[in-house]
Parts: structure tokens; C-alpha cells; sequence
């Protein structure tokens, strides 16, 4: 198989464009041009990869978009055959010459750092750090038609007008800080500076451990970003009601202790919106019982991680879960699930998280550099998705269907062109 989703070379630059060469970078003359760089990654990451470009050709086939798209192959299998998890100035690339990021997945059996460390960390987890990517947006809505899979058979366990929230996960510190700054050090060919051992009274012999520093910037900035998400949005799907819900563990940790209070600080300006707090432990519980009263979710790190593929239930699993990573200055988009080797290059797993990953991009590349065409294309391949897995035709295997990745994704592009070909024809 080829390791490349566009059959290139690492960091060639393309246009996929059929309106001629576009010159990039911050001067470049075509207002619209989105400079997006592609990073599929390991196995299914790249197979999803491969679907979304179709999606971004058919945007740029039936409306005013362009896009130039860089493709950086990296991750666990690109360690393995090359040495190096993406080659030198990928990390300067997608900082200094990216309007946004869009990442396939990373990871692969027996693809690990010599010190121990994720073979492709520096991809993930160095941007997430490195370009301080703070808030990691997962959206939780539950599409009409979608079964879901308990007990190894299909049934309809949650309503579809009773799921829709979205879960802000703290990006850049909590449990996982010192992986994250690790590899985004070795992103940037920064030296780690040594961690200092340290005794703990009570502990003896061989033990490992990991500091789980929370501080009040880091906080301060996801809390902020998760208020202003439920300040436009409509409220939870029972009643309307805006809320944001801040999850931690505050009866037992110092990090949640200080999580929570400045969550409180923030809510005082926002008045109009329900306050809610949970214990990680218990919200597990509610999350499945009553997910209708759940609007905006904020959470650490680690308790994001595994809240979201536990939520990723509710919407018809991680085949249909999408991501963003957003800071004040870059952005990056991904579905949550990972390579998946047992799946890889059979052509069977759901595309859906992934275009719904650019239905995301589109939406925060419209609200940041103001281009509508942006937020139009976002609105229509949302509603191409919602469609398509609603008429229940043409799902993959996760989703109770037969069909195969890039048939499911042609038949959502294909409403796409027609729904966009409507709209500017009207226009
Ligand atoms: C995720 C993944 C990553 C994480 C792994 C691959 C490091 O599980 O995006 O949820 O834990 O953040
Ligand atoms: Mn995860």
C-alpha cells in the first residue's frame, strides 16, 4: 500500500485546486485561500485521510474555497521504516505556514521512543503543546437513524433529540503534561530538561510516577473557552437550558481543587448560564443515564480522555467522533479514534468522524478568518452527514452497514456537491 494518501512525497507542497497555482503564506492574494496541512499518520488515520481530501475537492469543485494542502507523513509506521517520527521543520511548518491541521490518527504496534515514549508523540502531543492548543472540542450529538452496538447486536438505547453536547477536554497539561512538554521539546529540537527523582513518604521499592500539575492559566483559558461556547449555543437538548458542567475530582485532588474554584471565578460573569458540578465518578454514571442534561462539559485532561470515547457510545461510537484542538493562534482537527491496526487497509472503518473533523475545520476556518463560503460548506456537510446516516443506506459495519469507507464517503460528498451546487445557484 502506498504510505501516501496522495501518492506524494513528505512535505510536498500541493494544490488541489483546479484554478491554477496560489501562492501561500501571509501576503498571498486570494483571500480565500486556506493553507491546510494534512497529517494522516498510521494506519486507518491515513485511509481517513484519504476520504476528507475527497471532501475538500468537492468543496472546492462547487464553491468559491480553495484550499492548498500540504501532506506530512509521520507517526508510528513512519518511525519505523524512517527513523524519524516526520521529517525536520514539520513542527515549524504547521506553526509558521498552516491555517489549520488536519490529523489522521497516531500510533502502531511496536512503534515506541527509545526512552519509552508514543513513536509519533511529537506529532499529537508536540502540537497540542507546542502550539498550545488548550481546548480539545468534542462534540457528542446523536444523528436520527443510528444504532447503537451493546451486547454485540444493534438497538436504539438514546434518543437522537436527547444527546447533543459538547465536551471541552484541557489539552495541554493535567496527567499527561510531562509527555505533552516532552514531546513538544523534541518537536522543536529543544532539550528536556532532567526531572528531578523524588522520595515519597510511604512508598518503597520500584515505583513510577507522574505529576499532574494543573495551574490557574491553564485553566483560566480552557474555562474561559468552554463558557463562551455555551454562551452560542442553544442549551441542552431537554430544555434549553445553558450550562456549563465542570467535571473533576475535587474531593480528592489539589489540581481539581483549583479547577473548580476558578471555574467558579469564571461563572460569576456569566449569569445566564447554569452552573453544574460532578465528580469524574459519578458523571461516568449521569453521562449514560441522563445525557439531556448536559450542555458544555469542561474536564482535565486525563478525565476528558476517557469521559469522551465512554460518550462516543452514546453518538454510535468512535466511528462517528470528531475533534478539534484550538488555541488563540493555530488549530488542529482529528477524530478521536485511533489507527486501529486490526482494521488498517481493509477500507472498512467509518469516515464519519473524520468529515466530520473538516465539518469542524470548515466551521472554525469560517468564524476565524470570516470567509462565509467557509460556514456555508460547514452548515452543508453537516447536513450531508446527518442525512445520509438518517436515510440509514450507506453505513459502515460499526454502524449495523456493509459498506465500505470510500463508499460511504462518496455518497456524503456527492450530497455535498448537489447541496452546494443548490445553494449557489440560488445565491
Ligand atoms: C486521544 C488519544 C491521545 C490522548 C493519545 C494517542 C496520546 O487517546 O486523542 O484521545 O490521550 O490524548
Ligand atoms: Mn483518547
Amino acid at each position: 500500500m502506498n504510505d501516501s494518501p496522495l501518492g506524494l512525497h513528505p512535505l510536498t507542497l500541493i494544490q488541489i485546486s483546479d484554478r491554477g497555482i496560489h501562492q501561500g503564506g501571509p501576503d498571498a492574494p486570494h483571500m480565500a485561500l486556506h493553507r491546510i496541512t494534512a497529517l494522516p499518520g498510521d494506519g486507518t488515520g491515513r485511509e481517513v485521510m484519504t476520504e476528507a481530501m475527497k471532501l475538500l475537492r468537492t468543496i472546492e469543485s462547487n464553491s468559491p474555497m480553495d484550499f492548498q494542502i500540504t501532506e506530512i507523513q509521520c507517526g508510528g509506521q513512519h518511525y519505523l521504516k524512517t527513523g524519524e517520527e516526520w521529517p525536520e521543520g514539520s513542527f515549524e511548518y504547521c506553526r509558521d505556514e498552516s491555517d489549520a491541521i488536519l490529523l489522521g490518527a497516531i500510533g502502531w504496534p511496536g512503534a515506541t521512543m527509545p526512552n519509552g515514549d508514543l513513536a509519533g508523540g511529537q506529532v499529537i502531543l508536540g502540537l497540542r503543546s507546542g502550539l498550545d492548543l488548550y481546548a480539545n472540542v468534542r462534540p457528542i450529538k446523536l444523528y436520527k437513524g443510528i444504532q447503537h452496538k451493546i451486547h454485540g447486536g444493534f438497538k436504539q438505547v438514546w434518543s437522537p433529540d436527547l444527546v447533543d453536547m459538547v465536551v471541552v477536554r484541557e489539552n495541554t497539561e493535567g496527567l499527561y503534561q510531562t509527555l505533552l512538554s516532552r514531546s513538544s521539546h523534541a518537536a522543536q529540537g529543544i532539550p528536556y530538561p532532567s526531572v528531578p527523582e523524588i522520595e515519597i513518604p510511604g512508598m518503597d521499592g520500584e515505583f513510577a510516577w507522574d505529576p499532574r500539575p494543573i495551574s490557574r492559566k491553564g485553566s483560566e483559558r480552557v474555562i474561559r473557552f468552554a463558557f463562551d461556547i455555551a454562551e452560542r449555543r442553544s442549551g441542552t437538548p431537554s430544555d434549553g437550558t445553558s450550562r456549563v458542567s465542570c467535571i473533576d475530582k475535587s474531593n480528592v485532588t489539589r489540581g481539581c481543587q483549583l479547577f473548580r474554584s476558578i471555574y467558579l471565578e469564571i461563572a460569576e460573569n456569566h449569569p445566564d448560564i447554569e452552573t453544574d458540578m460532578a465528580y469524574i465518578d459519578a458523571f461516568t454514571m449521569w453521562l449514560v443515564r441522563q445525557p439531556e442534561f448536559y450542555d458544555v462539559v469542561v474536564t482535565s485532561n486525563m478525565f476528558g480522555d476517557i469521559a469522551t470515547d465512554l460518550a462516543s457510545t452514546l453518538q454510535g461510537g468512535m466511528g462517528m467522533a470528531a475533534s478539534a484542538n484550538i488555541g488563540d493562534d493555530h488549530m488542529m482537527f482529528e477524530p478521536v479514534h485511533g489507527s486501529s491496526p486490526k482494521y488498517a487497509g481493509k477500507g472498512v472503518v467509518n469516515p464519519i468522524a473524520m468529515l466530520s473533523s473538516v465539518q469542524m475545520m470548515l466551521d472554525w476556518l469560517g468564524r476565524r478568518s470570516g470567509d462565509t463560503d467557509a460556514t456555508v460548506a460547514a452548515e452543508i456537510v453537516e447536513s450531508a452527514i446527518e442525512n445520509q446516516v438518517s436515510e440509514g443506506a450507506t453505513l459502515t459495519y460499526d454502524l449495523g452497514g456493509e459498506a465500505s469507507t470510500s463508499e460511504v464517503s462518496d455518497a456524503i460528498c456527492a450530497r455535498v456537491a448537489s447541496m452546494l451546487a443548490t445553494h449557489y445557484a440560488s445565491a
